[in-house]
């Protein structure tokens, strides 16, 4: 059974599909705690599931590194088999990256390496083209640019927002991620092959 801390920023609507997969007893993982670096919406989740969260605010620190310090000091208070950043707004560090490597995974509203970065699902709508996607990668030190362990592709539909092309994103990301988690516990996905830090 894989131990997970997952870590947010907003709404947690993939954090609250993860919990309930996890909830399955077939599942081979588990939530053991929710982070955010800020008062995300999302941790309603966690406490709804009774599931520990803690929160580390980015603005409460003097820089990226001691926030991450911070951060990394709670992560490993759980001893996590893996780290999910879902929706985690921020960039971490590199002794962060360093210390989790490469057992810590990032969703992404987008076919990476196409539309890295803050705000995917509206570049991809800007940029014209008919398709993006979703992927689950393995956090290294840059922006969205570890290696990819799953993904897939969303088609872009005639009159899309930016939120209804996200949420259908949300629902191939919550797929992709559940996949990928099975298949590290089950041994048909070896994260030490992804070591990027
Ligand atoms: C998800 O689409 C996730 O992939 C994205 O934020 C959303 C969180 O939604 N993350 C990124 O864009 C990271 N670059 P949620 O708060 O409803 O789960």
């Amino acid at each position: 059974m894989l131990s997970l801390v997952v870590l947010i920023s907003g709404g947690g609507s993939n954090l609250r599909a993860l919990l309930e997969q996890t909830e399955h007893a077939d599942f081979p993982a588990r939530v053991v705690a929710v982070g955010a670096d800020r008062d995300a919406g999302g941790l309603s989740y966690a406490e709804a599931h009774s599931v520990p969260s803690f929160t580390v605010p980015f603005s409460s620190y003097p820089g990226r590194e001691e926030w991450g310090a911070a951060l990394l000091e709670h992560i490993q208070q759980w001893q996590p088999d893996l780290v999910v950043l879902s929706g985690l707004m921020r960039l971490l560090p590199a002794s962060v990256v360093g210390a989790l490597s490469p057992r810590m995974l990032n969703t992404h509203p987008a076919y990476l390496p196409e539309f890295p970065g803050a705000h995917a699902v509206r570049d991809a709508l800007a940029s014209g083209v008919a398709e993006t996607g979703a992927s689950v990668i393995v956090v290294d030190e840059g922006v969205d640019s570890g290696p990819v362990l799953a993904q897939r592709r969303v088609p872009i539909l005639p009159g899309d927002t930016e939120a209804s092309l996200h949420s259908r994103i949300k629902a191939v990301e919550r797929a992709l991620l559940a996949d990928v988690i099975r298949d590290i516990a089950e041994g048909t996905t070896r994260l030490e092959e992804h070591i990027t830090a």
